[in-house]
């Protein structure tokens, strides 16, 4: 172990785990200040609106820190908006993506005031402008388009190629914006595209921009008034260190400036996993070593409901040992105590020997984490905390089980329909 291993943001892990118990979230609020601060000094005097995409960590207390940099919110979901509405980002800077807005999510949008609905279907912007109509308020729409590019990123987490539910293409795209005189309260003026996340190369974004570029310069040939384009998120971040190279900010705008040069509308960006993966860490604790007929399991007290990515995408996140002193590597399976083969954060990882009781710090979790936990084998939801220069503060504390069972009841209260 480097000496400041143990140290997270001047904070002690081991006196940490101690206080709030494990697992634990940890984020560093100095890490993500200084990714909001590099992105807004790559970005310049352009005009542009960063959205942070909510679904990355929805925790009040980061959203907060998204509101004061004067970011607003990418959201996809009612509970997204009234999260970043009272974590204070205004109506105003709240864009609306994803294919399942239910007609109930709109009217609730719709009632905010938020900016633009980012449209993913012919019939989802039939019913924005019969809901507009009715509150008889005229709402501005971007069209996703899907681009049919490769993200070249893991199959699941691609959203830009015509065999994925996202956007339209453009040729259905065109004909919106040839009808569009008929939509009297929807203002149809955007372009939106998001081929997917975690992505470590520079060439599909550009290909997208291109794709968007020359949509928008027909459109505009044609007649039609671009006020925004948005560019979605995806920015990938170092999951494995020394083999994961991500892309630098400030080359990720320049292609953005290139792409969309002479564009003199708003441009919209909506990063969620580089504001905040590497800020995050999941602390959790060894429960013991079990030697099996074919491998040596580490068993830790964080599961798969804890952190899904490993099980749902073979993600790879690295795992650091916070033992004091020099030990000698072993080759462990890290699992969770939830039933299921695929509750392993890793396989074969080579690890200083470890016993139980040591901590380990699963590493760039400040992003998908928390946001995609579940209680699956009635495990309470963990605790999250947010480090600064050596102090620290809860910001959800770890669930109980009564907050777990709190809406159940026995089928007592039988009701006719
Ligand atoms: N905008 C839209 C429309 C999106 O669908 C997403 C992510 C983002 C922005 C933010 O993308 P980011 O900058 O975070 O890459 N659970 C997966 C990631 C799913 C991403 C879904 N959409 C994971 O853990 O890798």
């Amino acid at each position: 172990m480097r000496i400041d291993d143990a140290l997270f943001d001047g904070v002690d892990l081991h006196a940490l785990a101690l206080r709030v118990g494990t697992p634990c979230y940890a984020y560093s609020a100095t890490a993500i200040r200084q990714r909001i601060r590099s992105l807004i000094g790559a970005l310049g005097e352009l005009d542009a609106l960063v959205c942070y995409a909510v679904k990355a960590n929805a925790n009040l207390a980061i959203l907060q820190w998204m509101a004061h940099a004067g970011f607003g919110a990418d959201i996809v979901s009612a509970g997204e908006m009234q999260r970043a509405l009272r974590a204070g980002i205004p109506a105003s800077r709240i864009v609306f993506s994803g294919v399942g807005k239910s007609e109930d999510e709109i009217a609730q949008a719709l009632a905010a005031g938020i900016a633009r609905f980012n449209v993913e279907s012919v019939d989802e912007l039939h019913a924005l402008q019969r809901l507009a109509a009715a509150r008889d308020v005229i709402v501005n729409a971007a069209v996703r388009i899907n681009p049919d590019v490769d993200a070249n990123t893991h199959a699941k987490i691609s959203t830009g190629k015509s065999e994925n539910k996202f956007g339209v293409a453009i040729d259905e795209a065109r004909q919106w914006f040839a009808d569009s005189a008929r939509l009297t309260h929807v203002r149809l003026d955007g372009l939106h595209v998001h081929i997917g996340s975690q992505m470590l190369s520079l060439n599909p974004i550009r290909a997208a921009l291109q794709r968007t570029a020359a949509f928008w310069r027909e459109l505009v040939a044609a007649g039609h008034a671009i006020r925004s384009i948005d560019v979605g998120g995806g920015l990938g971040v170092c999951y494995r260190a020394g083999h994961d190279h991500p892309v630098a900010i400030a080359d990720y705008v320049g292609v953005i400036r290139r792409e969309l040069a002479g564009f003199e509308g708003r441009i919209l960006l909506e990063p969620g996993r580089w504001l905040v993966a590497e800020a995050g860490v999941l602390l959790t604790r060894v429960i013991r070593i079990k030697q099996g007929q074919e491998r040596r399991f580490l068993i830790v007290d964080a599961a798969m409901n804890d952190l899904a990515r490993p099980s749902l995408y073979d993600a790879w996140h690295d795992i650091v040992p916070l033992t004091r002193e020099q030990r000698p590597t072993q080759a462990y399976d890290v699992v969770g105590p939830v039933c299921e083969s695929s509750d392993i954060f890793a396989r074969a990882r080579e690890l200083p020997t470890c016993e139980a009781g040591d901590l380990l710090k699963i590493m760039t979790t400040g992003a998908y984490g928390t946001s995609m936990a579940s209680t699956f084998n009635s495990r309470p939801l963990a605790a999250e905390v947010v480090l600064d220069c050596g102090r620290y503060a809860v910001v959800r504390r770890r669930q109980s089980l009564d907050d777990l069972l709190m809406d159940e009841r026995p089928a007592r209260d039988w009701e006719n329909v």
